[in-house]
This record gives structure tokens, sequence and C-alpha cells, in this order.
């Protein structure tokens, strides 16, 4: 099974279509045979095959094995692995090793490390840590990738590049003075001329006036805060030079291997936030993403599913991949609870339900030396008389029933939800009214509330524009363009049903707050005037006249147009407005001036889907996840049951697991995923 892509890649001049990287789902994990001795390689490559693996992430952190001084290289134990992989039919997706420099390396050039913002440089020993605008680090990384891609260009294992590791992980922002060089260039570049850059920040603050960029440093440590706006384009910068270092390796890789697709794995969820991956996407071939859920949230697949809608959303509705996942533990977080049985084959294929082409696990067999010891992996410390590797056996059976749907893409969505990274990075650049609130939150909690509804969604970037879609959902856009103000008018007046919450439209682009009312971007549209933010403590919560419940965040609001649909009936504002609507044109534009709780959300979905006319993807009961993927030919139905009990749904098709046909109705058993195709309608 193949099937081709397109690429925005914006150095090619036409988008290229490669051949798809496996034969059907992409299956398999980060495969680390440096680790192990070489008979172990052999018994590897028996269990892949009884485990359906495909497809390996192969060389991630070995740079320093393949070149053991400065232009010595080793590659022989390389070589064995590509040609193991090649005679058992399993695809390699070649890692660029660049996210661990050498020891060599980093003891001869230590200069290459990045500098925290107090001046302490990185430490030689862990991985990543080099700075994206060390020239010297950059030299030597693209001075190996060329050697690397001229050995294994051709090889017949090579199916993609895998550009180095989580760019940013652990190299997100440096300090240092090579990056204060590259910011300033950077900033000359965008601004042209030291005036405006003045007028942008607002630097008359403090009497901040430059007279020239070689007088703006660096955000480096400081008693008080740094200007909101400069914050605001030092993460623009920090995501531009580690995007800058990406596009180095990919040249030289398409330079050398013209017809191999490229990608590199972003955190989409990952706690870094400095990366723009909706502008990355754009550069790479295939949009791929690595998710781990938060063992400690009850929440976690509603955490997974807006993942990878959003991962889907970058990927501009194309197919994508899960590069890396975990089958159960991982070893970072304060406690690492072990997935539950059927945990891993839920996540697997909730993120195949949203789009992915694959899913393959960090990692294939669980180290037991080097800094990730206890990290779960699919052939754990026990070996494979385990539950882990039992389960993975048995979902790599599934996995390749389910091929037929390799390609299709993911039924288009009546409702998007608008996520903007410059909305992040200024939500957090600078003092704000309260540390309650996270760019995160409000974005999952619609996310959440309509996927139990059942109701598709995407997450979109608003400069991709949203003029399609019946509802859109604006969840603390805390910077908004005015392009985005004009583009959510002209929606509505269409005819298209708006939902904003509280703390949207606050601030432009340079992070400067639009004045005259919040929110200065969508006030005229909501028909309101909020004159104070009212954030509440930790502790309190307060009750709205509809009987909602809501905390983090209230405001005093006027009417200037809009109806009020709840008031607050507790709490310092008890009588002001919660909740408002507008009537324009054809549409509507409510408006959510405070952090309502999930029960409240869900009737707030309810009631603005009814208003937009937008109905569920199939009835189920509550616990079930639904999601619809569609070829031009075929339509296929998951339904994936987070419940401890059975759950139906009101569905007809054929399981492709099993091949029991279903009239009507579906009973997905407690923990289990059922995938149907529909019979064609
Ligand atoms: C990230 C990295 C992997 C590994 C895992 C552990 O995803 O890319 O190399 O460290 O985390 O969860």
């Amino acid at each position: 099974m193949t099937s081709a892509f397109t690429s925005n890649a914006a150095d090619l001049e036409t988008p290229r279509t490669f051949k798809w990287i496996a034969d059907g789902f992409a299956f398999g994990g980060d495969y680390n045979p440096e680790q192990w001795p070489e008979h172990v390689w052999a018994e590897d490559m028996a269990l892949m095959r009884r485990a359906g693996v495909n497809s390996v992430n192969l060389g991630v952190f070995s740079w320093g094995l393949l070149e053991v001084a400065d232009g010595e290289y080793d590659w022989g134990w390389l070589d064995r692995v590509m040609a193991l992989c090649a005679e058992n039919g399993i695809g390699v997706n070649l890692a660029t090793p660049t996210a661990a420099p050498p020891m060599w390396l980093v003891t001869e050039h230590p200069e290459i490390m990045s500098v925290d913002d107090r001046g302490v440089r990185t430490a030689p020993g862990a991985r990543l840590g080099w700075s994206p605008s060390s020239a010297l680090f950059r030299a030597h990384a693209v001075r190996f990738v060329r050697a690397l891609a001229e050995r294994y260009g051709s090889h017949p294992a090579l199916r993609m590049w895998h550009v180095s590791n989580e760019l940013g992980n652990e190299n997100d922002r440096c300090y240092g003075d090579e990056t204060g060089e590259a910011w300033r260039a950077w900033l000359e570049a965008k601004f042209g001329d030291i005036g405006t850059l003045n007028a942008a920040w607002g630097t008359t603050f403090w009497g901040h006036r430059y007279s020239s960029f070689e007088q703006v440093q660096l955000p480096r440590f400081a008693r008080s805060v740094h200007n909101p706006g400069l914050l605001l384009d030092f993460e623009r910068f920090s995501s531009d030079a580690l995007l800058a270092h990406y596009v180095a390796e990919r040249s030289v890789l398409r330079e050398v291997t013209p017809d191999i697709p490229i990608t590199t794995n972003f955190m989409v969820l990952g706690s870094t936030r400095v990366p723009d991956y909706a502008r990355w996407a754009e550069e790479v071939d295939l949009v791929s993403n690595d998710h781990y859920t938060d063992s400690a949230s009850p929440d976690r697949h509603a955490e997974l599913a807006f993942s990878a809608d959003r991962t889907r959303g970058m990927a501009q509705g194309r197919p994508w991949l899960l590069i890396e996942h975990s089958t159960s533990a991982v070893d970072w977080q304060p406690i690492n609870r072990a997935k539950l049985a059927g945990e891993l084959t839920r996540n697997t294929l909730a993120h195949i339900a949203r789009g992915a082409d694959g899913a393959l696990f960090f990692q294939w067999r669980a180290s037991t030396a080097g800094a990730e010891q206890f990290h779960s992996a699919v052939v754990p410390h026990a070996g494979v008389d385990s539950k882990i590797f039992r389960e993975v056996e048995r979902l790599g059976a599934t996995i390749k029933r389910l091929a037929p749907i390799v390609g299709s893409r993911v039924a288009p969505a009546r409702v998007a939800i608008l996520w903007d990274q410059d909305a992040s990075s200024a939500l957090s650049s600078g003092k704000r009214p309260s540390a309650a609130l996270d760019y995160l939150d409000a974005p999952l909690a619609f996310h959440r509330a309509l996927t139990q509804r059942g109701i598709a969604v995407d997450v979109v970037r608003p400069a991709d524009g949203f003029a399609d879609y019946d509802l859109v959902i604006v969840p603390t856009l805390f910077l908004a363009t005015t392009h985005t103000t004009a583009a959510l008018a002209e929606f509505v007046e269409a005819g298209g049903h708006a939902v904003v919450t509280y703390f949207s439209g606050i601030v432009d682009e340079t992070n400067r707050v639009i004045t005259g009312g919040y929110p200065g971007a969508f006030r005229d549209l909501l028909g309101i005037s909020v004159e104070e933010f009212h954030p509440m403590q930790a502790v309190e919560t307060v009750t709205l006249s509809n009987g909602w419940s809501a905390s983090v965040w209230i405001e005093q609001l006027n009417l200037r147009g809009a109806s009020a649909l709840a008031t607050y009936a507790t709490g310092d504002l008890a009588g002001v407005t919660a909740l408002t609507r507008n009537l324009v044109g054809a549409g509507s534009a409510t408006y959510v001036a405070t952090r309502v709780d999930h029960s409240g959300l869900l009737e707030l979905v309810d009631d603005v889907c009814v208003l937009a006319g937008i109905h569920p993807i199939a009835t189920i009961e509550e616990g079930l996840e639904v999601v619809r993927r569609r070829s031009d030919s075929a339509s296929y139905l998951f339904l994936i049951n987070h419940a401890d009990a059975p759950r139906t749904a009101i569905a007809s098709g054929t399981d492709l697991d099993s091949g029991v046909k279903h009239e009507g109705s579906v009973t997905v058993a407690a923990g289990s995923v059922v995938v149907l195709e529909e019979a064609a309608s």
C-alpha cells in the first residue's frame, strides 16, 4: 500500500510527492541497537517481524559513535544495522544525529553550547544543549550530515530523513554573545531602522529608547521585567533560530538525496513553547509529532485528541505521523505511572483516527544504562513475556488489518478552534493580570467538551483562514492581528457563529494593548466593552445566574449592543454580565467572560451547536470517542471506549479487525477500540 503526499517545502519550486514511508501504517519505534551487543540485533529483527514493525527511527543520538574523532568515521556498525533492516523489510527513518554532539566536539569547543539568561553555559554531558546560533556547531553538523547522506542516501532501507531530535527541547532559548549578534541582525532585518523598533516596542517606557541596534540586548536576567514587545520578538527569534538550523541540515539532505522526504519531530504540546510549529510545518515534507500523555491526568485522552487535531491542523489536513509516543510510563514526570491495559492501543488508534498514518514508540528496547533507564519500551526490561510486548504484538496485527485506511483524511469538521503561537508567546511575555492564565487551558477545555459530544473539530491558525467553518471558537486568543479581527467580523457577518472567551483580542502583534475597552480586537463584533479584569484566587469560584460554576477570571463588562445571557450570581461582580451574544449579519458572536467549568462548557457547546446547526459525527454514549476518516471511495468510523463499561454508538459497518458486521448499533467493550468500514452512502 503506497500513497503520495505533497510537500510545502519552501526551497522547492513545485510541491513534491513521495512514496509513503511504510507498507501500510508506519508502525515501530526509535531503534537504538548501538546500546546492545550485535547478537541481540538478530533477536530484535525476529521480534520486530513478530510485532509487525515496519518502520524505525535509527541513529538518533549516535553522532559520537559514527564520528569517533574529528573527521574519523566508523560506519561499520550502522552499515550492518541498515543491511539487517533492509533484509527484514523494515524501513528506516535515518536521523541526522545532531541532537547529541560528540564528546570530542563539546570538549574541544565548549563555546558551541547555549548560555542561560544568567550567563551560565550549558555543560557537556547531556543532549542538545548547543546554541542554534553557533556557527561552529552548524558547520560541524552540516559537514557530518553530508557525510551521512552520501553514505546512506541510496540505501534500500532508507525511507525518510529524521532531522536532529526535538529541536528546542533542551536548547530553546540561548542568551550567549554569538546569539546576541544573531538577535540584533534578526531585529534589523525585521524593523529596518531603530525608530520603527522603538515605536513598535513602546521604548519610551522607562526611557528605554534605543539609538542603534547595537544597544539592544538579549533579555538576560534583570531584577524586573523586560519590555513585552522585546520578549515577544525574542520568542519569535528563538523559533526562527532553531528553524534555521533545521533548514541548514535540510538543504544538504535535499541536495544529496532529492527524492527522500524530510521531517523533524515536533513536540506540539511539549513544555517548551518556543517553536512556531505551524510555521515550521511549511518546511517539512511530512509533519511528525512526539506525544506523551500526562500520566497524572484523568483526562489524558482528551489532551491527546487535542494534540492530534492540532498536529493535523499544522499539516493542513494532510496525513501526518506520530513519530514518538510511549508504550507505558515515561521517566521525566514527577511520578511516572504505567499505562493501563489497553491504553497503548487506545492511544495509538486515537492518533491514527485523527489523521496519523503511523505511530512509532520511543523506544524499541528498554535501556539498561544511560539517562533513560526507566522509560518504557516495546521490549521492556522484563522481556517479551510481558503485558507490553503482548499488547504491541496484538496491536501490530490490528494495524495491518487497518491498512486500507492509510492515505485517507479526517472527514471535514464544521467547527474550528483558533490556535496561534504568537498569542501563546505574548501571553507569557510580560506581567499579566493573573499567573493562572495558561494558553493551553481554554482551547483544551473547548476541545474536550466538543469531543465528548462527538463533534468533529479542527485546530487551525487564524492566519490560515476559517471562513469555511460554521462555528469558530476563539479561546484566550490574547494577541489578535487586524487581519484576524477583520476575518472574524466577516465570518460572522456571512452567517458564521463565533465564541470568544475572556482575555482574547487584548494586544496587537507588537504585544501592545488595544485601547478603548477590552477586548479591543473583538469589542465591536461582540457588542461589549470590558473596563477591568477581576482575576480570582485559586480557591475562589463563582456561580452564574444560569447555574454554571466558574473560576480564575471575571470581568467588569458593559453591554454595547449585545444581549446578556447570564450574569454572576455570586462574588465581587454579582449582577454583572458574564455571558453575552451579539447577533450580527447572518451570524452570532458569543462572549464568555469567565472560565466556565466543564459541565457549563458542555451546555454552552450544545447551545452554539444548535445555533450553528452542527451535529455529532454519530450518536454515542458518554465515554466513547468518535472520529471519521474518509477516502474517495470509503468511510471509516473509529469508536474508542474510554469508559470502564461497554458503550454503544448508533453506527453500521464492518469491523476491520474482526470482520464482524454491525447493523444499526455497535457496542464497544470497556477500554476497547472498534474501527468500522462504513457502508457507502
Ligand atoms: C523525547 C525524545 C526521546 C526520549 C523521549 C522520552 O520524545 O525525543 O529521545 O527522550 O522524549 O519520553
